[in-house]
């Protein structure tokens, strides 16, 4: 028996790197996965329909249920493509798992509009689209009187949101939009029956080899029998409590490396100051550099 038995589920960008360690975990534990990625290099460009299919094999060989799916998720339509392949094949959607991404690094001076518009488009619209067509599914479900207990996962970062990273402009604005967009989800679909969450992780994947001074460390051997606190397989185990049909959170932020997993929360307000009228630009001056 396991804990995913019986249920359906996406993973984006599920061909390599620590998407691959999700579906692998979620098919192990009986979840029928749909394997989703494009296949493109770490910028995003090109496409390969070759990693989801291993993963699909690998699942399969080890007695599994799975389909492949190279839909870019950044597409509209092949955002709604890919829920409608889950529903057609499995019957219905009950995990999603936004894990899609890319990198595009550049400081802000020399970032083209490219560079930007990619980042934003894989991960912030390509978590939307997806989140919006699973969503109106579980709607129209829960409005038919169908019972739903559906779980999100989205990707956010250490970048966006506690960890500042310089040259990251375009992917720490995405993310930090990912952590908002998970709260307000959880809000908004729990009527429906659907708990949305987010982790941020860190892992040694083709991303993280590519960092500019961090390779290094992600690329360091690991010695025989030790724990390698890098694998992208630490991070599945999170994922795979978060989809089950019990678990009782919603609305979180997860940061999640190794054996390490820490509760994040959001802005919040660290002092206050008050005027009676309009603010003087003296009062300002003598006042505002102190709160901040
Ligand atoms: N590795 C880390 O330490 C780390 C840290 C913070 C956040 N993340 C996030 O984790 C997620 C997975 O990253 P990873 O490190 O495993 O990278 P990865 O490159 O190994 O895997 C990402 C996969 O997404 C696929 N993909 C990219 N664009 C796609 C698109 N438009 N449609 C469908 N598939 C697409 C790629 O083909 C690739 O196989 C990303 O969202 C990344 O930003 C990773």
């Amino acid at each position: 028996m396991g804990s995913l038995d019986g249920r359906v589920a996406i993973v984006t960008g599920a061909g390599r790197g620590i998407g691959r360690a999700h579906a692998l975990l979620l098919a192990a534990e009986g979840a029928a996965v749909v394997v989703n990625d494009l296949g493109g290099n770490n910028e995003g460009v090109g496409a390969d329909a070759g990693p989801a299919q291993q993963v699909v094999d690998e699942i399969t060989a080890a007695g599994g249920r799975a389909i492949a799916d190279t839909a870019n998720i950044a597409d509209w339509a092949g955002a709604k493509a890919l829920v409608e392949q889950s529903i057609t094949a499995f019957g219905g959607l009950d995990i999603l798992v936004n894990n899609a991404g890319i990198l595009r690094d550049a400081f802000i001076a020399a970032m083209d509009e490219a560079q930007w518009d990619a980042v934003i488009a894989v991960h912030l619209k390509g978590h939307f689209a997806v989140l919006h067509h699973a969503a109106a599914y579980w709607k129209a479900q829960s409005k038919a009187g169908q019972p739903v207990a559906a779980s999100v996962i989205n990707t956010a970062s250490a970048s966006g949101t506690f960890l500042p990273n310089p040259g990251q402009a375009n992917y720490g604005a995405a993310k930090a939009g990912i952590a908002a967009l998970t709260q307000v989800a959880a809000l908004e679909l729990e009527r429906y029956g659907v708990r949305v969450n987010a982790i941020a992780p860190v892992a040694r994947t083709r991303l993280t080899l590519a960092t500019p001074g961090m390779g290094a460390m992600f690329a360091a051997e690991v010695p025989a029998g030790e724990f390698d606190a890098f694998a992208p397989e630490n991070i599945a185990p999170v994922v795979a409590y978060l989809a089950q049909e019990k678990c009782p959170i919603t609305g979180q932020v997860f940061a999640v490396q190794g054996g390490a997993i820490s509760a994040l929360t959001g802005w919040t307000a660290t002092g206050t100051i008050e005027t009676d009228g309009p603010w003087q630009l003296a009062d300002l001056a003598a006042r505002l550099p102190a709160l901040g």
